[in-house]
């Protein structure tokens, strides 16, 4: 039964976020830099990469142990090929007591233009978009591929038409980059009924050369918006929620801050990562993942897939962001995964 699943600090396992592809047609300066995500860097082979009908084995599998909500990510999942057939088989799936399953995807929005009426028709709730740039020249500089916002904002617009919001926008403010950007952004989201979530700069992997003062805290962002329109803070939606919502008193909807660095929520963190060629990881944070792809193309059958799944979980003790602050020195560990390889 699905109340029974814990891992070692009581926590269930109710997310699970499904990258489907480790490449990316942006290169953002933070996350997948030209130094190393270059001509000769070497991308998962095809056949390394789980199938839509193993994710869809695997997906199930973690819903029967109490997953409710499933995140499609990347690198970028949008250029994984046919994504609508995957996104109908995950749509199709019902907890043991028959309910639908909460199916959302993270994109950076380029082919949303393109492709959120085939999304929503095949299933699709909603998407989270990454903006972290209005102005067209540093937009361009930051994905570093010199793709123009107005495409992203189109893509927003076609996701919204689509029927795939409200739709939440993420935007990683880091110092020096857009910290300038932060009033202006919420001026473009206020009043839209979309979303926009500041996320602090995270020290993931190992090739953003990541450094504290760098992070521009929550509190310093939720201030500056507040100083030009007042805002009150929300109760969450529900427990172990990523962001901190806060709405304007003047009623023109929310912002939302997500403060891995200065209030890490790792207490109520009911999230499991599966990478595109088939490892789970219980934290972003993880240098290691127990490969389920083996388990898929052995013949195991379901008991023992979800046996395997359950004992990893049961053995969970991460609290990464937690412990950030007491690990020195910070940032620049070698092992740890890549935010493109994990999707987030
Ligand atoms: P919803 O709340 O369902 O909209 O999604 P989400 O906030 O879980 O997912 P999203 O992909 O929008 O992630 C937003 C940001 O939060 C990204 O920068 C993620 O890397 C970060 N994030 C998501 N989950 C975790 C987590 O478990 N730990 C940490 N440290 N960061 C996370
Ligand atoms: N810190 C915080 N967020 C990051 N993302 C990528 N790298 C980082 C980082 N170092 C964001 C992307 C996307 C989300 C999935 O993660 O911009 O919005
Ligand atoms: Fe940028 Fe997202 Fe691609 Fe990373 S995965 S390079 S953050 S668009
Ligand atoms: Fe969960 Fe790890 Fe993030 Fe903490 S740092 S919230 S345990 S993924």
């Amino acid at each position: 039964p699905s109340s029974g699943l814990a891992d070692r600090l009581h926590r269930p396992l109710r997310d699970l976020r499904i990258s489907v592809t480790d490449r990316c047609n942006f290169r953002c300066v933070y996350c997948m830099p030209k130094e190393i995500f270059g001509r000769d860097f070497q991308f998962r082979e095809r056949s390394e990469l789980l199938t839509f009908e193993e994710i869809e084995r695997l997906a199930g599998i973690a819903v029967s142990l109490g997953v409710r909500k499933l995140r499609i990510t990347g690198g970028e999942p949008l250029l994984r090929r046919g994504i609508e057939t995957l996104i109908e088989k995950l749509a199709a799936l019902r907890t043991p007591e028959g309910y639908e399953v909460d199916l959302a995807l993270t994109t950076n929005g380029s082919v949303l233009p393109l492709k959120a009426q085939a999304l929503a028709d095949a299933g699709l709730k909603r998407v989270t978009v990454s903006l972290d740039s209005l102005r067209e020249e540093r937009f361009q500089a930051i994905n570093d591929v010199n793709f123009s916002v107005a495409r992203v904002l189109d893509g927003i617009d076609a996701a919204r038409d689509a029927g795939l919001g409200p739709i939440k926008v993420n935007a990683v403010i880091k110092r020096g980059m857009n910290d300038d950007e932060i009033v202006e952004l919420a001026d473009y989201f206020r009043a839209t009924g979309d979303t926009l979530r500041f996320i602090e700069y995270m020290d993931v992997g190992a090739s953003n050369g990541w450094r504290l003062d760098e992070v521009v805290p929550s509190a310093e962002i939720v201030e500056r918006v507040n100083a030009v329109w007042p805002l009150e803070p929300m109760a969450p939606a529900h427990p172990g929620e990523t962001a901190k919502r806060w709405s304007y008193l003047d009623g023109a909807g929310e912002i939302g801050v997500i403060s891995s660095v200065t209030n890490a929520f790792c207490g109520g963190c009911t999230r499991a990562r599966v990478s595109a060629e088939g490892k789970l990881f219980t934290c972003l944070f993880a240098t290691e993942g127990t490969d389920l792809r083996a388990l898929l193309r052995d013949g195991s059958n379901d008991d023992a897939v979800t046996a395997a799944l359950a004992g990893v979980w049961r053995g969970r003790d991460d609290r990464y962001s937690e412990l950030r602050a007491a690990l020195t020195p910070l940032g620049g560990n070698p092992e740890r995964i890549e935010m493109s390889y994990i999707g987030g």
